[in-house]
This record gives structure tokens, C-alpha cells and sequence, in this order.
């Protein structure tokens, strides 16, 4: 039976990070993992190239039951401190857009500078062995790896969330937080793309078409590019959205955020023999200016039409509603909304109120960050505040 300080169950982003800073700290820490890799997660990120943080972070650009309570975490372990980091090892980055900072090589950089990281504060790394087994009795948690057992005073829950399972991604977190009490906020897939059904289905024939948009759900609203899909909308608004949208509620999409309400009325007398479809080619692709002209049923010359119905078609492009029948789900998930509830949770240390020495970290958390490098600064945040106290 082998004794440490402390045990990190998940070798991804935030359990690296808590792992490397606790160990740094003089502590003895095992970091364990079912998967035969650490951080396989970050290796796929930004299509290779890891949008590790983003210079916007702020709790507002997170989602949780508590709006408040990543603000701790998040204002002690800065976007600056992690590209501090990064630029110590020398990782050339990029801003892309949005304030999204991306490596200019690859993933696998950030990884290995973890691992670096994990090496320098002498850190254990038990991998490709499966938790069979975790309780704790006399102070001490005991977790069963596959024949082999290992104790320490602490745990740390960092085995993220359900979203991509062929990845190895479990809901082993909820459950282990359900073991010892704590509650779980309904786990929900988010940053995904969303499906449309019935009467929508026409639009997937627009698979592969893309614009920039106006995508709200509720009262959250994003401009970016929403991608038409062969099962329905994808592309960075509508993931950003997803996040923010329940089953039944309608997505509304403008078209035409640039477009000053009359437009078309004044178009109408600058140029009264252009169909919609022409004047819609302008600024968007000539496939979905002719799917919405003929949606509108708006398909002659716009000196035929009444300024009453072109006003009516102006509202329709700029609130275009649509009710998607669901989504893709956790296969498509870019992570999961919900978890470990944050009343169970000390926002300073991750630490649980109720159970001793029990710190649940990252995504496994109910704070889901925005698209853009979020999700890593909240990893990096809170494993590092667990990694503080461990
Ligand atoms: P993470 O999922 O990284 O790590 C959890 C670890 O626990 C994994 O290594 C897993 O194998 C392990 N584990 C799970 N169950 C276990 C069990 N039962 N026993 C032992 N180990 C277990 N975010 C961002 O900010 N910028 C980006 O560019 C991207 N890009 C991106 C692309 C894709 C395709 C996805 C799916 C996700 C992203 N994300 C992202 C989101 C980001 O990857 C995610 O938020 C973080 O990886 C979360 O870090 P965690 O350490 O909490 O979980």
C-alpha cells in the first residue's frame, strides 16, 4: 500500500495543473488516470493547436447556478499567469480572435510543459489503470487501482465531465461526489451543436453553409458565424448558445446584424427591380439568401411588394426563430454544463464543506465556461486553488 498526500484522480488540464502546483509545494502527489495518456483532451484542442486561455476572462463568461463563485479561483490564477507560464517555456502563441490565445505549434507543447511542470514537483503518474474502488475510513482515503491500493489524507476529484465518452470522458466524478454526499446540478451537454427536425429539415440542404449572425437563446445573445449542418446548426454562435438554450426554447437568429431597420423599404426605391434573394446575395451566402427569400415567399421584384410586407420580411431576417428538436449530445458535447454543485464547494480552496479534504476541480464543476479558451482557464484556476492547499 503506497501513502501519499494527496490523490488526483483525472490527468487532464486541471488535474495537471493542481498536481503540478501541490507537488511544487513539497507535497507527495499521485495523479491517476484510466486513460493510457495525460491531457488527451488538450491534444485535441483547437483542432491541435490548444486555445489555452482567452485575455477576456471574467466570471461573467461562465455559466454555474452560482454566478459568483468562480470569480475567486479566476482572479487569483490570471489568463496573464498561465501565459506566464507558457511563455517561460518558451511556447511560441497567437491571439486568433475574441481575445482566444492558441499555440502557434502545436498541443502537445502545452502538455509536455505539465508534464515538465508535474516532473519538476516530483509528482507520481499512475496511468492506463482503471479506479476500481474509493473510501475513506480513520482520515485517510483509499482508492483501488486495479489490484493495487493507495492511500492519502485528500482527494481530488478532476475526472471532468461526460462529454466525448469515446475519449475515455466518464461520469465518474458525479458519481464519486454522489458517494460521499455531495449534490450534482443535472449534467447537461453544451458547446454543441444543435439538431432541427420537422419543418426545419429544409434547411439542412444549406449543409455547409456559413454566416456571420445574431444567435440568442433566452436572453443571451452571440455574433459570430453559424454553420448550417446535414443535422442542423453548428458553428461558434450556435455552440455558444447551446450552452444557454433548454429543450422546447426557440434559437433566434439576425441575419442581418448590420442592417438598419427600412433597408429594404429604401432599397425598394434605389433599386426596385433587385428580387430579396439579390439584394440578401450581397452580404450573405447565395444559398441562404435564396432558402430565406423563398421561406418569406418573397420571390419577384421588390417593386411588386408593399412597404408593409418588406418591413415584415426585415423582422422576420432579424428574428428568425428557430426550435431546434435537440442536440447532438455529449458525443459532440465540447464539454458538459452542470456538475459538482457549488454550494458543496469552497470557492477559495475547491475544497468540500461537508466532507474532509475532498477538492473537486475543473470541468467537473458546475462552471461551464464560453467557447474561446474558458473552459482551460477554469482547469488551470481551480486546480491551481486546490493545488495551493493540498
Ligand atoms: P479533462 O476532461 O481534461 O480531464 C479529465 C481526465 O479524467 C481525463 O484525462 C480522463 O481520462 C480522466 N478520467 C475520466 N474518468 C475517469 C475515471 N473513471 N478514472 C480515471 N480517470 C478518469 N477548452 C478550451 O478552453 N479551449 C479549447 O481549445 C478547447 N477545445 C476543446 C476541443 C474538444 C474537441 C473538446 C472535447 C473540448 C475542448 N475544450 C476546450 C474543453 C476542455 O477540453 C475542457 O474544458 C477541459 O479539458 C476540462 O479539464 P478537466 O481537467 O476538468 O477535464
Amino acid at each position: 500500500m503506497s501513502e501519499y498526500d494527496a490523490i488526483i484522480l483525472g490527468a487532464g488540464a486541471a488535474g495537471l495543473m493542481c498536481a503540478a502546483v501541490a507537488g511544487q509545494r513539497g507535497r507527495k502527489i499521485l495523479l491517476v488516470d484510466h486513460a493510457d495518456q495525460a491531457g488527451k483532451k488538450i491534444l485535441i484542442s483547437g483542432g491541435g493547436r490548444c486555445n489555452f486561455t482567452n485575455v477576456h476572462t471574467a466570471a461573467d463568461r461562465y455559466i454555474s447556478a452560482n454566478p459568483h463563485f468562480a470569480k475567486s479561483a479566476l482572479g487569483r490564477y490570471t489568463a496573464q499567469d498561465f501565459l506566464a507560464l507558457v511563455e517561460s517555456y518558451g511556447i511560441a502563441w497567437h491571439e486568433k480572435t475574441l481575445g482566444q490565445l492558441f499555440c502557434d505549434g502545436s498541443a502537445r507543447q502545452i502538455v509536455e510543459m505539465l508534464l515538465d511542470e508535474c516532473d519538476k514537483g516530483r509528482v507520481d503518474l499512475s496511468l492506463g489503470r482503471a479506479v476500481t474502488g474509493v473510501d475513506h475510513a480513520d482520515g485517510r482515503y483509499r482508492v483501488s487501482l486495479d489490484g493495487r491500493t493507495v492511500t492519502a489524507p485528500a482527494l481530488v476529484i478532476a475526472t471532468g465531465g461526460p462529454s466525448i465518452p469515446k475519449m475515455g470522458a466518464t461520469g465518474f466524478a458525479y458519481d464519486l461526489a454522489r458517494q460521499f454526499g455531495l449534490k450534482v446540478v443535472e449534467p447537461r451537454p453544451a458547446l454543441v451543436p444543435l439538431t432541427l427536425g420537422g419543418d426545419e429539415t429544409l434547411f439542412r440542404e444549406l449543409s455547409g453553409v456559413a454566416a456571420e449572425v445574431v444567435a440568442t437563446a433566452g436572453k443571451t445573445a452571440f455574433r459570430e458565424a453559424a454553420l448550417f449542418t446535414h443535422r442542423g446548426l453548428s458553428g461558434p454562435a450556435i455552440l455558444q448558445v447551446s450552452s444557454y438554450w433548454r429543450n422546447g426554447q426557440p434559437v433566434g437568429i439576425d441575419f442581418l446584424p448590420d442592417h438598419e431597420s427600412g433597408w429594404l423599404p429604401a432599397a425598394k426605391r434605389t433599386t426596385p427591380r433587385a428580387t430579396l434573394r439579390k439584394l440578401l446575395g450581397n452580404t450573405l451566402p447565395d444559398r441562404l439568401a435564396e432558402t430565406l427569400s423563398e421561406r418569406l415567399g418573397l420571390v419577384g421584384e421588390i417593386s411588386t411588394l408593399t412597404d408593409r410586407k418588406l418591413q415584415d420580411a426585415e423582422r422576420a431576417l432579424s428574428h428568425w426563430q428557430f426550435t431546434p428538436n435537440g442536440s447532438e449530445g455529449y458525443a459532440k458535447a465540447e464539454v458538459t454544463a452542470g456538475g459538482i454543485s457549488t454550494a458543496e464547494l469552497s470557492s477559495q480552496t475547491m475544497q468540500a464543506k461537508r466532507v474532509p479534504m475532498l477538492y473537486a476541480v475543473g470541468e467537473a464543476v458546475d462552471v461551464t465556461g464560453w467557447l474561446g479558451g474558458y473552459n482551460f482557464q477554469w482547469a488551470w484556476a481551480s486546480g491551481w486553488a486546490a493545488g495551493q492547499v493540498l
